[in-house]
């Protein structure tokens, strides 16, 4: 604004550009805070949640506005060890369990803060639902194939009953083929193949994390919209004849 103008104004209409610019620029500052840059566009949700509330995940962080974003200034300036949640916490495993809940889950993510999974842990944070469903990117699953070589090194299957037995996979490092035979929570009701002719791609498997088909059936053993659940059977399943 050319001085000139300036001077007509009134003192309260000096005063009033004032503020707006201080506003203006702790605004600015706050959603240039490190991690804060995805604010601006969330992205599209994943596969299933586009009828979901965004406050079905995102809870309001404890404190008011001013207070938060008081600490969090102070924080960006040095001035304060501690960052506190801006706004809403962030979202994680209880929301997500709290729909999803599956007692057969072959993976529960619980059981990986034991300490056997650290190096899983460090690797693909597998403690965390959103490590492998990042919310946001429109997609089901978010995580890079081949991830079961962070676990099942070791694994031994007795009376293998593969073409090309387990022992071989793992110590080829065959990890893509795992998902082309077993899935990951084990909630598809469906045969576990024992022909490596019979092994998805990891084109099919892709298309489905990225949202396409289940490459596994559509029968699942726990269903959310209805929260009914079958009783799962524990016995192993018998592969057909090809
Ligand atoms: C199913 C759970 C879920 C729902 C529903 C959801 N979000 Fe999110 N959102 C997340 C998770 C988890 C993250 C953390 C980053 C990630 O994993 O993508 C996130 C991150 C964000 C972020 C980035 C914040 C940051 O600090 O990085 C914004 C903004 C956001 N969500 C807005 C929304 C809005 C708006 C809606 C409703 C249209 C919504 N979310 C619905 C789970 C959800
Ligand atoms: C308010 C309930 C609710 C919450 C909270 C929620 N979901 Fe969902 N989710 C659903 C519904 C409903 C569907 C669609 C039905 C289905 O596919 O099971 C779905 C679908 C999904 C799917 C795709 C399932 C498929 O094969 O089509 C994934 C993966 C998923 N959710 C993961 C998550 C994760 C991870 C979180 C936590 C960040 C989360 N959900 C939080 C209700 C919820
Ligand atoms: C280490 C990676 C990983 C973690 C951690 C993980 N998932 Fe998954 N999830 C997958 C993969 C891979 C698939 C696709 C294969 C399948 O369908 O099992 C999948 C599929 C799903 C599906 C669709 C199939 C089904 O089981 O109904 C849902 C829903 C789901 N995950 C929810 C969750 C929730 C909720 C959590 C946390 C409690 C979670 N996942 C943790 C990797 C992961
Ligand atoms: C963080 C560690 C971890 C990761 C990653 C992991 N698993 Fe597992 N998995 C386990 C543990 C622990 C068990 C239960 C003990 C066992 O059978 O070894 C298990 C069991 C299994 C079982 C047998 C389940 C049953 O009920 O008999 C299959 C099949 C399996 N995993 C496949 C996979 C596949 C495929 C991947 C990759 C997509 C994978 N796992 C990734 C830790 C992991
Ligand atoms: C050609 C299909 C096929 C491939 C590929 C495959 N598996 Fe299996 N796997 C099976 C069958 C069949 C069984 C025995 C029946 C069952 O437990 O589901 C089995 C059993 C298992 C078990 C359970 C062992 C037990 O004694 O409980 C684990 C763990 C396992 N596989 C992990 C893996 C991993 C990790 C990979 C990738 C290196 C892999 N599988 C590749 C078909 C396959």
């Amino acid at each position: 604004m050319p001085a000139s103008k300036w001077k007509k104004l009134t003192r309260e209409q000096q005063a009033a550009y004032r503020w707006g610019l201080i506003v203006a620029v702790i605004g600015a500052g706050l959603l240039l805070l490190p991690g804060r840059e995805s604010w601006h566009a969330a992205g599209p949700p994943n596969i299933g949640h586009s009828k979901i509330e965004c406050g079905e995940c995102h809870v309001p962080a404890p404190g008011n506005f001013a207070g938060q974003a008081f600490e969090n200034i102070m924080h960006a300036v040095g001035l304060s060890d501690s960052e506190t949640h801006f706004i809403y916490q962030p979202a994680g495993n209880e929301q997500c369990l709290r729909c999803h809940e599956d007692p057969d889950n072959r993976h529960p993510v619980e059981d990986f803060l034991e300490p056997e999974f650290a190096t899983a842990r460090q690797a693909i944070g597998v403690q965390y639902c959103v490590s492998c469903h990042q919310e946001h990117l429109g997609v089901r699953v978010s995580a890079t194939q081949g991830f079961c070589r962070h676990c099942h090194e070791d694994t031994e299957v007795s009376d293998d009953p593969l073409d090309v037995p387990h022992s071989i996979l793992i110590a080829d490092e065959r990890w893509g083929t795992c998902l082309g035979c077993h899935d990951f929570h084990g909630n598809h009701e469906r045969k576990v193949p024992e022909l490596m002719s019979l092994v998805l791609t990891e084109e099919q498997i892709q298309q489905y994390f990225d949202g396409g088909e289940s490459p596994y059936g559509h029968r699942r053993l726990t269903v959310i919209q209805t929260m009914r659940r079958s009783s799962r059977s524990r016995e192993k399943p018998v592969a057909d004849p090809p």
